[in-house]
């Protein structure tokens, strides 16, 4: 393999011959689409740091699952905007809450479509953090309790994965043992197993209205400086069966995204967080960068690294230009 008799641009002189062998491939299947749900009718209210990006009503939002479903698209995932807050984020694991009357209409309207939910307390509780406060902190077992509640009752609505992204210890079979007993050991658990304490959720926390109200979330998701410590996360939520294994954020991550899929078997899914896509938005309106290449080359960049499944913002307008 070596100069002159060698030439690694043989293989590169056409479309044709640079297809075949295309070593990676990014097809619609893998993305999967955020909605958030709106309390309230008719409201379709695009957030401004996430052009495109929209909270909404139910009507609207199954329309744009139904557009998802068209496309080809692998799978929704689901976060709620309740009409009321609270300190022990009560719409999230009550049977009328926002997220519960979404998921019944999502599978009236489109039975085939996969609904993943977001299990998080954040959305739901005045404070913004994602358990319960006790001491000024969040209390690990009480919370518990509360998402397996919340899972439980997504399952119950007809969620067909539910996702827990809260970062409690424990929580993966807590959810496991209450869907166990409770008819629905064969609804899957996708564990946001991997997760960073990461300035990249800005964006999100405007579309989801979900800000701690005091302090910040150090004390329950990782620190962006550790890469063993990612092993032993997805080392114990993999001990307590979790289904899917993420990684989150994703661009910063890709080398965790690597490690992860180089150390379990299970599928791999990588965040491509809010921040992430509004940064590409931001450059794009400025004619900094070619939105399209850019953002084809990041989602392909994160299934190079490992990704099976990417959760991306981007997954509509993605998966029209992979099909054209
Ligand atoms: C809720 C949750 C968050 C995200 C997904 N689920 C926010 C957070 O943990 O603060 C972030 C998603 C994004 O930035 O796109 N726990
Ligand atoms: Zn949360």
């Amino acid at each position: 393999m070596n100069f002159p008799q060698y030439r690694a641009r043989r293989t590169r002189r056409s479309d044709s011959l640079r297809r075949m062998v295309r070593e990676t491939h990014l097809r619609p299947e893998d993305l999967i689409y955020p909605l958030f749900s709106a309390f309230g009718d008719n409201i379709r209210k695009e957030i401004p740091s996430m052009p495109g990006i929209y909270q909404q009503s139910i009507e609207h939002l199954v329309a744009e699952a139904r557009q998802a479903q068209e496309l080809g698209i692998g799978a929704v995932i689901l976060f709620g905007i309740p009409e009321h807050k609270d300190p022990l984020g009560q719409d999230a694991y009550s049977d009328a809450g926002i997220i519960q009357r979404t998921i019944r209409a999502l599978k009236a309207e489109l039975p085939q479509l996969t609904v993943i939910t977001d299990v998080c307390l954040c959305e739901y509780t005045d404070h913004g953090h994602c358990g319960v406060i006790c001491d000024g902190d969040v209390d690990n077992d009480a919370t518990l309790r509360l998402l397996a509640a919340e899972a439980l009752s997504h399952a119950r609505a007809g969620a067909d994965i539910v996702a827990p992204s809260d970062m409690m210890d424990g929580r993966i079979a807590a959810l496991r043992e209450a869907l166990d007993a409770n008819h629905f050991s064969h609804i899957p658990i996708m564990s946001y197993a991997v997760k960073y304490a990461s300035a990249y959720y800005g964006p999100f926390r405007d579309a989801a209205d979900s800000t701690p109200q005091f302090g910040d979330r150090r004390s329950y998701q990782m620190d962006p400086a550790n890469r063993r410590e990612a092993f032993r996360e997805a080392a114990l939520d993999v001990a307590e069966n979790a289904d899917f294994l993420m990684v989150k954020p994703a661009l910063a991550y890709l080398d965790i995204l690597r490690d992860i899929r180089e150390r379990s078997d299970l599928p791999l899914v990588a965040y491509n967080v809010s921040g992430e896509y509004s940064m590409l938005k931001a450059a794009a309106r400025q004619g900094w960068i070619d939105h399209d290449r850019v953002m084809l080359e990041t989602l392909l960049g994160m299934k190079r690294a490992g990704a099976d499944l990417i959760i991306t913002y981007h997954a509509l307008e993605a998966a029209r230009l992979l099909r054209s």
